[in-house]
């Protein structure tokens, strides 16, 4: 314990600024927003909060296409106005985590623009070009991850350019140590600002292969994705190493990576003191329903001991190395309550029953807004409603695949990241008190009911579990650093488990079914249940959607 950091020991909350709170009626978010909603934040037990990206944008991507990785969008406020909010963050413990988008940039950013204006400016080689087939189509059959092909043609310069998301976010070429160093000294801006770490975005994508080959198809349009082309390649660590090299060490900050594409079995490159970064983000616990790669309409049926053994094994990968950060939303998932209770069921149970797994597992907790109020999902009835760039791409994936409108419409009602981007519910007044303008994306329905000002007079209310539980972690040394160990793994219906320091055990058992099943003969006799998502205890069973946490020392 005296050796655990800061980090190791809080909860980190993610904030979608565009979606989290509005003080100029603009129907978007800001910095200010963020700023006076510091005391809810301390009142959760937060101690950093990971921000996406609030750079100058034309938001494309909802800010993950940059235009300027050291200024900030004006729709977000002004320079003075992230200081401040690094500062009086600081004042309720609270430290600011930005993210950084180093995959890629906007097709705006001034780099893009002189690089694509000849092959033989100073920017140059800054991305990546290459030559069209003998036949004028892209260099090779690979699929961006939103839909289309990863290739867009450039006519400056004759050449296509290579882009792992959007046409708008062309891939940078960090073969080229100029662009690394432009991209490190953007990183150390904002150490000097005083932030408490960074969340890097896309990261596995970095390294492209030496040689650029056609796949084999995985879609009709004869495509592959390029996440199979270009994920994780070989070399990749050498980059990462040097990125904590010239940015990192020697700060008391944490990195958390997103990296798709990394095993529990490779973590030991990758995090930990020998490796590039704190913590990883991977999404074996995610990606159950696409054990193919994420395209949407090939969703397959996922089992509760599929979801169990990805938990454990990075619970047992980061016991090693690193340090596991436990998630079940963020900004491109649907939300949990109908993730992982996709059989449908009463909200609130599921809420509370994903925030008991999430508050005692071992690892740092990310709590992604709105998540601790149990906001679930939407389902428009037009595309036209749907922001989300990546929505669309898969929905016209969908159709191409030879899927109805109508099951199309109902794969993006399941999958679409604008689930989780509808503002964040602050009362039950107008827009859910989000804003007094138009929000720029419609309100949940429910906000009457799933709001942060009507739950915080209910003491039996999904923030108020939140809050509880959040307290009881902080203070008990056997969740932050206690052993973890799954019981019945075999089971279809219940996720059990315990957590042990010395004498002390923590036994966490959740029904992730809809009925009632005898309670399993597992927890030691004198053991104290100190949580229970069901008002009242009935002995010997787990209810439909139970969650129970038994103490006993
Ligand atoms: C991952 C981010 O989380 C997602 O929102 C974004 O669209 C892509 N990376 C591209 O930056």
């Amino acid at each position: 314990m005296e050796n655990m950091k800061w980090w190791q020991k809080t909860l980190v909350y993610q904030v979608y600024p565009k979606s989290f709170a509005d003080t100029t009626g603009s129907g978007t978010g800001d910095i200010r927003g963020i700023l006076g909603k510091l005391d809810y934040l301390e009142s959760l037990g937060i101690g950093a909060v990971w921000l996406t990206p609030v750079y100058p944008s034309p938001m494309v991507d909802n800010g993950y296409d940059i235009a300027d990785y050291c200024s900030l969008d004006p729709a977000y406020g002004t320079m003075e106005d992230m200081e401040e909010l690094i500062h009086e963050a600081k004042s309720h413990g609270i430290r600011i985590v930005m993210d950084l988008v180093y995959n890629h940039s906007s097709d705006q950013h001034p780099w893009f623009q002189e690089s694509c204006r000849s092959r033989d400016n100073e920017k140059s080689d800054w991305y990546i070009w290459r030559d069209a087939k003998p036949d004028g189509t892209p260099p090779t059959n690979w699929r961006g991850i939103f839909g289309g092909s990863a290739w867009t043609w450039c006519k400056a310069r004759r050449q296509y350019y290579l882009h792992t998301f959007a046409s708008q976010q062309p891939d940078l070429n960090w073969e080229n140590p100029k662009v690394r160093r432009a991209l490190y000294n953007a990183a150390n801006f904002w150490l000097e600002k005083g932030v408490g770490g960074f969340r890097i975005d896309a990261i596995t994508y970095i390294k492209k292969p030496t040689e650029f080959l056609d796949g084999k198809p995985d879609a009709a349009d004869g495509t592959v994705s390029i996440h199979d082309m270009t994920a994780n390649t070989e070399g990749i660590l050498e980059f990462l190493h040097e990125f904590r090299r010239e940015v990192f060490d020697g700060h008391d900050i944490f990195t958390v990576a997103e990296a798709n594409g990394v095993s529990p079995e490779e973590l030991k490159d990758w995090v930990g003191e020998d490796g590039a970064f704190d913590m990883l983000f991977e999404f074996s616990h995610m990606n159950l329903q696409f054990p193919e790669g994420e395209i949407w309409c090939k969703e397959h049926p996922w089992k509760l001991t599929a979801l169990k053994k990805a938990l454990s094994d990075s619970q047992r990968a980061t016991a090693q190395n690193g340090w596991y950060p436990i998630f079940f939303e963020n900004h491109d998932q649907p939300r949990c309550v109908n993730q992982f209770f996709p059989q449908g069921g009463d909200r609130v149970l599921a809420a509370k029953a994903m925030a008991a797994v999430l508050l005692t597992l071992r690892g740092t907790p990310f709590v992604y807004e709105g998540q601790e109020l149990g906001m679930s999902n939407v389902a428009w009835e037009s595309m036209d409603c749907y922001d989300d760039i990546s929505s669309h791409g898969q929905y016209a994936l969908a159709l191409q695949e030879g899927f109805s409108a109508e099951d199309a419409l109902s794969f993006v009602h399941t999958y679409s990241r604008d689930n989780a981007r509808t503002p964040m519910q602050w009362t039950a007044e107008k827009n859910a008190g989000f804003t007094t303008g138009t929000p720029w994306l419609p309100v949940h329905g429910d906000f009457a009911i799933c709001n942060a000002e009507t739950e915080g007079e209910d003491p039996d209310s999904v923030l108020n579990w939140y809050r509880k539980l959040s307290a009881w972690r902080q203070g008990k040394e056997t969740l932050l650093c206690g052993s973890y160990e799954e019981l019945l793994p075999e089971r279809e219906d219940l996720y059990a488990f315990s957590r042990r320091l010395g004498t002390e055990e923590v036994y966490t058992i959740v029904n992730f079914s809809l009925h009632e099943v005898e309670l399993p003969d597992i927890i030691p006799r004198g053991a104290k249940r100190v949580f229970g998502n069901y008002a009242e205890e009935k002995a010997g069973v787990l209810r439909g959607q139970e969650a129970v946490i038994y103490v006993v020392r």
